[in-house]
């Protein structure tokens, strides 16, 4: 049954289909939609787009809102496709939310949602948020949203086999291949053999060609270390270590960041949540020894090896500490002119971004892959006199309803640019 106009006596159970008109994407991969007497409750619906008419299955209630997924298109958005992917939609792959959305579309949408989160959470006003222009880019070489996932990671089912994990649950889909994962990830035989004892699998593809196959922590096949090149420079890192998963990605964040600080010979740089100093290796050289650049970095394993890559710098230094220790205990001493922070999806958060503030530094980039989290920071970056001055947002993960932004703030009343 499919029910049209309901009253709030009737009860509505998981499984029972609603007709909707769907209304704006909104942050996580769904679009919002209303059911019932104005206001009406709200529905997150997946698999929709806005401006679209569907039939939706309740998947999820909850106090002040449903979950569901659109079933049946009754009135079509311009930018639906069919999906290029057959283990996408409902009741399969979690992996990809977009895949019924044309690129162009997917982009459109993922700017819509920076624009809504910087609003409802960063505080920002209509026109400060029309100023950032904000627009999603494609990456460089990205013509079809396909094939470029670098790394993968799969999850084992009770069958020994690996698959990959529907939304919100942890049912195991037995996929044959994942489009959106690099060729050479795709070739690599993982999802046909049993993995007896193993909870996941995980596979690395390197920009330089090399394949690792990595069993819960261990690696089964390939080399322990691979070999990444970006920016003009070679990167080593272990197999199972951080790297931007896109393959244009380092490149492009890489450029951004370093044509939004606008570097200077003498310069004192932070990178922090630095990884294998990714960034720190993109700037050092203009810096130049009479700067200093210091990476800090939770993880021994990439600090270690952001040491090992950034050797030939003695300008640079690394530190293996939380960002959070390392403002408190003086690692970080003195004034930085300039700020690069690459933080976990939960931000870098208030007590980091006060910090942060009083640096005396004349800019900080920032590097998001949560919009929300990083409209939360545009926030607390207002309160303490510090404006979102540029943003630029890139499609590193196509297909899906992530996106990947570089900020620049700068205090209030500074000089563009
Ligand atoms: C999004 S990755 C960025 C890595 C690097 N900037 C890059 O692009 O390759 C975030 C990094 O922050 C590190 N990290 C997480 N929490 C941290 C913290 N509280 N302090 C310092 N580093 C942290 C993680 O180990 C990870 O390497």
């Amino acid at each position: 049954m499919t029910l049209q106009q309901i009253d709030d006596q009737i009860e509505l159970v998981e499984g029972d289909r609603l007709e909707l008109t769907v209304g704006a994407v909104a942050h996580g991969g769904h679009c919002v939609a209303r059911f019932g007497p104005a206001p009406g409750r709200v529905v997150f619906v997946r698999h929709a787009l806005p401006g679209e008419r569907v039939i939706a299955e309740i998947t999820e209630i909850h106090r002040g809102y449903l979950r569901a997924d659109a079933i049946e298109i009754v009135v079509s958005s311009a930018d639906r496709v069919a999906p290029p992917c057959p283990w996408s939609g409902p009741d399969a792959c979690g992996g990809c939310d977009f895949q019924h959305v044309a690129l162009p579309g997917q982009r459109s949408m993922k700017a819509a949602v920076i624009k809504e989160q910087l609003t409802r959470l960063g505080g920002l006003d209509a026109d400060q948020v029309d100023a950032l222009g904000v627009r999603v880019d494609a990456l460089p070489g990205d013509i079809d949203g396909l094939g470029w996932r670098t790394r993968v990671r799969y999850t084992v089912a009770a069958s020994d086999h690996a698959g990959l994990r529907k939304h919100r649950s942890n049912e195991i889909v037995p996929i044959d291949h994942c489009r959106i994962a690099h060729p050479s990830i795709q070739a690599v035989d993982v999802l046909k053999r049993p993995w007896p004892g193993v909870d996941s699998i995980s596979v690395a593809a390197s920009s330089t060609g090399e394949l690792a196959v990595i069993a819960d922590h261990h690696v089964v096949e390939g080399p322990e270390r691979l070999t990444e090149t970006a920016s003009g420079r070679t990167w080593q890192l272990a197999a199972g270590a951080f790297w931007q998963v896109h393959p244009a990605a380092a490149e492009a964040l890489t450029a951004a960041v370093a044509a939004l600080l606008a570097p200077r010979p003498g310069d004192v740089v932070w990178d922090l949540y630095g990884g294998t100093g990714l960034f720190a290796g993109a700037i050092a050289e203009t810096v130049g020894e009479t700067g200093a650049v210091t990476v800090v970095e939770a993880d021994p394993r990439g600090a270690v090896a952001a040491a090992a890559n950034l050797a030939d710098l003695p300008w640079v230094k690394v530190v293996n500490a939380t960002v959070e220790a390392a403002l408190r205990q003086r690692a970080l001493r003195g004034a930085a002119d300039l700020v690069i922070l690459d933080p976990p999806r939960a931000g870098a958060g208030a007590r980091v971004v006060r910090a942060l503030a009083g640096s005396g530094a004349r800019a900080i980039a920032y590097v998001a892959c949560d919009p929300a989290a990083l409209a939360r920071d545009v926030r607390t970056f207002a309160e303490q006199g510090w404006e979102l001055q540029l943003l630029r947002a890139f499609d590193c993960f196509p297909m899906t309803h992530h996106v990947e932004c570089v900020a620049l703030f700068t205090p209030a009343g500074a000089p563009a640019g």
